[in-house]
């Protein structure tokens, strides 16, 4: 009987640790954003209307990647701009899908070197 009630209290205490060591790896991923549905969302929501469908910038809006602004202006300014760019709030745009988009975002590759472009030489 103690050793059932050790066993049990063993895989009771294993269950907890990968119950906490999960959370922090999960909670990440979500800080981070997913790069696909970043790009899906960039897509539905329509940022590429006038940012590019790489957010290379378009005949609207300015370039916004590579190199996108760090998460806190970035989403600072979707959520409250009032000039020329409309605002997206929590309604139209949750807040995942915005770190996603900023994911996205931030995995657009910078442009090649014009060195490094032999018909450019
Ligand atoms: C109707 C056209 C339009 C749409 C749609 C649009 N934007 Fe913009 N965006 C603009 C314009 C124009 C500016 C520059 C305006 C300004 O600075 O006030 C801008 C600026 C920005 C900036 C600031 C860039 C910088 O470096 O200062 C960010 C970030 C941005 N947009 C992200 C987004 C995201 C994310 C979406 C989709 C959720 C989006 N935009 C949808 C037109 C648009």
């Amino acid at each position: 009987m103690k050793r059932i009630l050790l066993s049990v209290a063993a895989l009771a205490g294993a269950a907890a640790f990968f119950a906490f060591s999960n959370a922090p790896i999960a909670e990440a991923a979500q800080a981070q954003g997913d790069v696909a549905r970043g790009q899906a969302a960039f897509e539905r929501i329509g940022c590429w209307a006038c940012h590019g469908h790489q957010g290379q910038g378009g005949s609207t809006g300015p370039k916004i990647a590579p190199n996108p602004l760090a998460f806190p202006a970035f989403s600072g300014f979707v959520r409250t701009t009032s000039g020329e760019m409309p605002p997206f709030t929590a309604r139209v745009l949750p807040d995942q899908d915005l770190r996603d988009i900023h994911a996205f975002l931030m995995s657009v590759p910078a442009a090649p070197a014009v060195a490094t472009i032999p018909l450019l030489q």
